[in-house]
C-alpha cells in the first residue's frame, strides 16, 4: 500500500486463501484444517476473514475492507472466465490439488435456494481419507503420509502434488538404492534427507533432450556417481510418478465434468476448464498427459484447458469487484428501506398524536378543523338477540359490491344470510351520482329476481363505506368520497336520500331504508353478536378506518349523556394537517399526488391495501431509476397504476414461498426479474407492508388507551372486530399489528376477531335494531 501510495485510500479486499474453508457467505470462511505446509496454532475453526481484519485494525493507517475470501481454484476459474465464458472449472494442481466448479443450487442442499448455480469448493484433495482409495495406494505413499505434517490427511493429495512427487521419488529410490539395484549399491545420505528432491528436479529429469542430462547432474549433487542405466532408471521412476499424478487428476476432473454434462441433461458438453498451479506449469510433460486422458475418459466433452496467466488472484478481485458493486448497491437500497422503518419513540409519538385528533374531533370548537373526525353514527347498542325478520343489506365501498338477504331468528343468535357480488365499473364509480345509484338500484333488482323476492317490502341497511355525517340512523350526508369513488354531485348529499330517489325513479319496487352505516360499524356489529366484549371495530382493507363505542358524554355533537354511542373516527384523514410529515416518504407523497383527492386521507393512504401495492411501484420505479433493479429498465408495466394488488403482495410475502416462486408472481405480472431482483422486490414489500401494520398498531393502541383511561381502569379487556383484505390475506398484517398494540398498549388485553360474514351482516343487525325501537316508539 505504502510503495503504490494507496495508504489514505478506502479498498475493498479480496483474499486467496487456499486452505479448505466453509463459508456461510462469501466474507467469512471457517478454516476447517490447515493442508498442506501450514499448521499455525489458534487458526483452524475460526473465522480467517475477521482475523485478517483485526490484524488490519492493528494497522491505523489502512483502510481496507474484506469483501470476500475465495479459494485458489475459485479464483482461478474466474480469472480464466474473465476471458472464456465457457469457463466453469477451476482446477489447481500445484503445491496442492483441488478443483472447484459451478454446481446448480437446487443440487446444494447446505445453501439454501433452488436457483441459479453456485461454484462449489470440492477439497479433493481429501479424497481417499476414508479408505477409498487403499487399493491404489502403495508402502511409498504410506511412509510419505507418516512422515508428514497431517497423516491420514489429504491422501488424493499426496498422490499427485508438487509438495509430495519428488518425496515419492526419494523414497521409490531410497528403496531401489538400498536393495542394490540403484547406483551399484552405494549409499548416499542425501538420499536419506526428507524433502532433498522437489518438484522442480523431477520437472527438469523429465524434460525432453536435456533431461538425461539434468538427472545426471541432480544426482550428481546429491552426492551420488550414477551410471547411464541409473540416470534412466531414475528418470523412469520419476516418469511413473508423474504419469500417475497426471491419471488420478484427470480421472477426477473427469468426474466433475460428467457431473456438469448430467446437470445440463447434454448429450455433448462444451467447456472449459481453468488450470493453474506450479506442478502443472513447470513440468514438461504434465498438462499434455493430463489432456490427453482426460479427452479419453470423458469422449463426450469438449474440453478446453486454459492456463490461467495472471495467477488465481486476478479472480479473486473480481469476485471482490463484484461483491463491491453489490455491497454499494445494498447500502442504497437499505438507505430506501430505512425510510420507512419506524422506530419504538416514532410509534409512540404516533398514537399520542392519534389521541389528540380524537379529543379535538370529539370537541364541538374544534370538531370543524379536526382531520380525524369522529362522526356520530346513532348506532347505541348491540342487539340484544331478540330481533328476528329477514332484512336487505347493501355493502357498498370494500373490494366488492354486495347485495344481502339476511335472516336473523329471535333468541338462537343464528342468522342466514343469501348474497350476491356485483362488479361497480370504474366510469360508474366515477361518473355522476345518479348513475352510480341507478346502478345500485339496477343490481337490487337483479337480486330480488334472483331470490325470487320480486315485490317483497323488506327493511334495508345501507353499509356505505366513506365518511358521512349522520344526524340519525337512517340520514347521512357523504362529506367527501374517499378511495377509488369520484362519482359527481353526490359530496354533501343525503345517500339515503339518493338512493330513495333511485328506487322511485326505477319505480318497480318499494325499499324501507331503515339504516345506514359504516363499514366498520358494521364489522364492530357483526363481531359484536358473538362477543358483547366487541367495542372497537376495525377495517384493514381497500381502505383504513376504525369506530369504538364511546361514553355520550364525551360526544359534545350530540345531546344527552348517558349511555354509549359508537364513533365513526375516519381516522384515514390523520395526518391530513401534516402532523405525520416527519414520516410521510417521498414515495408516499408521489402515491399521494397520483391518487383521486391529493392532501387527502395521508394516514389511510400510508396503511390501507389500495395505496400499499402503489408505494410499492413507486420505490421499484426509483431502484430501477437508480439501476438497482430490473437492469435498470422501467417497463411499461411498473409504470401502470394499481399491478400490485393486495393478494399478489400477499403472496409474494408469503413465508411458505420459495424465491422461484416469488419470481414467477412478478413474471405474472410482467415484471421479468432475476433472482436478485425479486429478493428486493419481497424486502420492499415487506418494508412497506411493516409499517403498515405498525402504523395500524399506533392507531388501535390510542383508542384502547383513551378506552381504558376513561373508565378509569388499571386493566382493561376489549375485543376488536376486523375485515378487510389486507388484515384477511397478508401473511405478516395481523402479527405486527398484534405487537405493535401490545407494546404500545401494555395495560390493554386486546382481542381480535375476524368477521367471517362481512358488515352486511352487522348492517342488518342494527336494521334489526332499529326497527325493533322505531315499533316501540310507535307502540307508545
Ligand atoms: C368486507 C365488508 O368484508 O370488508 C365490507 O363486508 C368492508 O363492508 C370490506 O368494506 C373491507 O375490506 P376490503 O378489503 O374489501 O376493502
Ligand atoms: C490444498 C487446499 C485447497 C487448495 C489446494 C491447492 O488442497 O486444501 O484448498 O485449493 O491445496 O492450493
Ligand atoms: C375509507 C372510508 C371509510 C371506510 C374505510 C374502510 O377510509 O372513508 O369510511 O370505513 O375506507 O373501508
Amino acid at each position: 500500500m505504502k510503495t503504490k501510495e494507496l495508504m489514505q485510500k478506502k479498498l475493498p479486499l479480496g483474499l486467496t486463501f487456499s486452505f479448505p474453508c466453509k463459508q456461510t457467505k462469501l466474507e467469512e470462511g471457517i478454516l476447517l484444517s490447515w493442508t498442506k505446509k501450514f499448521k499455525a496454532r489458534g487458526v483452524q475453526g475460526t473465522d480467517v476473514v475477521s482475523s485478517l481484519t483485526n490484524a488490519m485494525k492493528r494497522h491505523q493507517d489502512l483502510d481496507v475492507d474484506i469483501l470476500a475470501l475465495v479459494n485458489d481454484t475459485v479464483g482461478t476459474m474466474m480469472t480464466c472466465a474473465y476471458d472464456d465464458p465457457y469457463c466453469e472449472v477451476g482446477v489447481i494442481i500445484g503445491t496442492g490439488t483441488n478443483a472447484c466448479y459451478m454446481e446448480d443450487m437446487s443440487n446444494i442442499d447446505l445453501v439454501e435456494g433452488d436457483e441459479g448455480r453456485m461454484c462449489v469448493n470440492t477439497e479433493w484433495g481429501a479424497f481417499g481419507d476414508d479408505g477409498a482409495l487403499e487399493d491404489i495406494r502403495t508402502e511409498f505413499d504410506r511412509e510419505l503420509d507418516l512422515g508428514s505434517l497431517n497423516p491420514g490427511k489429504q491422501l488424493f493429495e499426496k498422490m499427485i502434488s508438487g509438495l509430495y512427487l519428488g518425496e515419492l521419488v526419494r523414497l521409490i529410490l531410497l528403496k531401489m538404492a538400498k536393495a542394490g539395484l540403484l547406483f551399484g549399491g552405494e549409499k548416499s545420505s542425501a538420499l536419506h534427507i526428507k524433502g532433498k528432491i522437489e518438484t522442480r528436479h523431477v520437472a527438469a529429469m523429465e524434460r525432453y533432450k536435456e533431461g538425461l542430462a539434468n538427472t545426471r547432474e541432480i544426482l550428481t549433487d546429491l552426492g551420488l556417481e550414477p551410471s547411464d542405466a541409473d540416470c534412466i532408471a531414475v528418470q523412469h521412476v520419476c516418469t511413473i510418478v508423474s504419469f500417475r499424478s497426471a491419471n488420478l487428476c484427470a480421472a477426477a476432473l473427469a468426474a466433475i465434468l460428467t457431473r456438469l454434462r448430467e446437470n445440463k441433461k447434454l448429450v455433448r458438453l462444451r467447456t472449459t476448464v481453468g488450470v493453474d498451479g506450479t506442478l502443472y506449469k513447470i513440468h514438461p510433460q504434465y498438462p499434455k498427459r493430463l489432456h490427453k486422458v482426460v479427452r479419453k475418459l470423458v469422449p463426450n466433452c469438449d474440453v478446453r484447458f486454459l492456463l490461467s496467466e495472471s495467477g488465481s488472484t486476478k479472480g479473486a478481485a473480481m469476485v471482490t469487484a463484484v461483491a463491491s458493486r453489490l455491497q454499494a448497491q445494498r447500502k442504497q437500497i437499505d438507505k430506501v428501506l430505512a425510510l420507512f422503518r419506524l422506530t419504538q419513540e416514532q410509534l409512540v409519538g404516533i398514537r399520542n398524536k392519534m389521541r389528540v385528533e380524537f379529543e379535538y374531533g370529539l370537541k364541538k370548537d374544534t370538531h370543524p378543523l379536526a382531520t380525524v373526525k369522529m362522526l356520530p353514527t346513532y348506532v347505541c347498542g348491540m342487539p340484544d338477540g331478540t330481533e328476528k325478520g329477514k332484512f336487505l343489506a347493501l355493502d357498498l365501498g370494500g373490494t366488492n359490491f354486495r347485495v344481502l338477504l339476511v335472516k336473523i331468528r329471535s333468541g338462537r343468535r343464528s342468522v342466514r344470510m343469501y348474497n350476491k357480488i356485483f362488479a361497480i365499473p370504474l366510469e360508474i364509480m366515477q361518473g355522476t351520482g345518479e348513475e352510480l345509484f341507478d346502478h345500485i338500484v339496477q343490481c337490487i333488482a337483479d337480486f330480488l329476481d334472483y331470490m325470487g323476492l320480486k315485490g317483497a317490502q323488506l327493511p334495508l341497511g345501507f353499509t356505505f363505506s366513506f365518511p358521512c355525517r349522520q344526524a340519525s340512523i337512517d340520514k347521512g350526508t357523504l362529506i367527501e368520497w374517499t378511495k377509488g369513488f369520484k362519482a359527481t354531485d353526490c359530496e354533501g348529499e343525503d345517500v339515503v336520500d339518493m338512493l330513495r330517489e333511485a328506487i322511485k325513479r326505477r319505480n318497480e319496487f318499494d325499499l324501507d331504508i331503515v339504516a345506514v352505516v359504516n363499514d366498520t360499524v358494521g364489522t364492530m356489529m357483526t363481531c359484536g353478536y358473538e362477543d358483547s366484549n366487541c367495542e372497537v371495530g376495525l377495517i384493514a382493507g381497500t381502505g383504513s378506518n376504525m369506530c369504538y363505542m364511546e361514553e355520550m358524554r364525551n360526544i359534545e355533537l350530540v345531546e344527552g349523556d348517558e349511555g354509549k354511542m359508537c364513533i365513526n373516527t375516519e381516522w384515514g384523514g390523520f395526518g391530513d394537517n401534516g402532523c405525520l410529515d416527519d414520516i410521510h416518504t417521498q414515495y408516499d407523497k408521489e402515491v399521494d399526488e397520483g391518487s383521486l383527492n391529493p392532501g387527502k386521507q395521508r394516514y389511510e393512504k400510508m396503511t390501507s391495501g389500495m395505496y400499499l401495492g402503489e408505494i410499492v411501484r413507486q420505490i421499484l420505479i426509483d431502484l430501477t431509476k437508480q439501476g438497482l433493479l430490473f437492469r435498470g429498465q422501467i417497463s411499461e408495466r411498473l409504470r401502470t397504476r394499481g399491478i400490485f394488488e393486495t393478494k399478489f403482495l400477499s403472496q409474494i410475502e408469503s413465508d411458505r414461498l420459495a424465491l422461484l416462486q416469488v419470481r414467477r408472481i412478478l413474471q405474472q405480472l410482467g415484471l421479468d426479474s432475476t433472482c436478485e431482483d425479486s429478493i428486493v422486490v419481497k424486502e420492499v414489500c415487506g418494508a412497506v407492508s411493516r409499517r403498515a401494520a405498525q402504523l395500524y398498531g399506533a392507531g388501535l393502541a390510542a383508542i384502547v388507551e383513551k378506552r381504558r383511561e376513561d373508565q378509569g381502569l388499571e386493566h382493561m379487556r376489549i375485543t376488536v372486530g376486523v375485515d378487510g383484505t389486507l388484515y384477511k390475506l397478508h401473511p405478516h398484517f395481523s402479527q405486527i399489528l398484534r405487537e405493535t398494540v401490545k407494546e404500545l398498549a401494555p395495560q390493554c388485553d386486546v382481542m381480535f376477531m375476524l368477521s367471517e360474514d362481512g358488515s352486511g351482516k352487522g348492517a342488518a343487525l342494527i336494521t334489526a335494531v332499529a326497527k325493533r325501537l322505531q315499533q316501540a316508539q310507535r307502540d307508545h
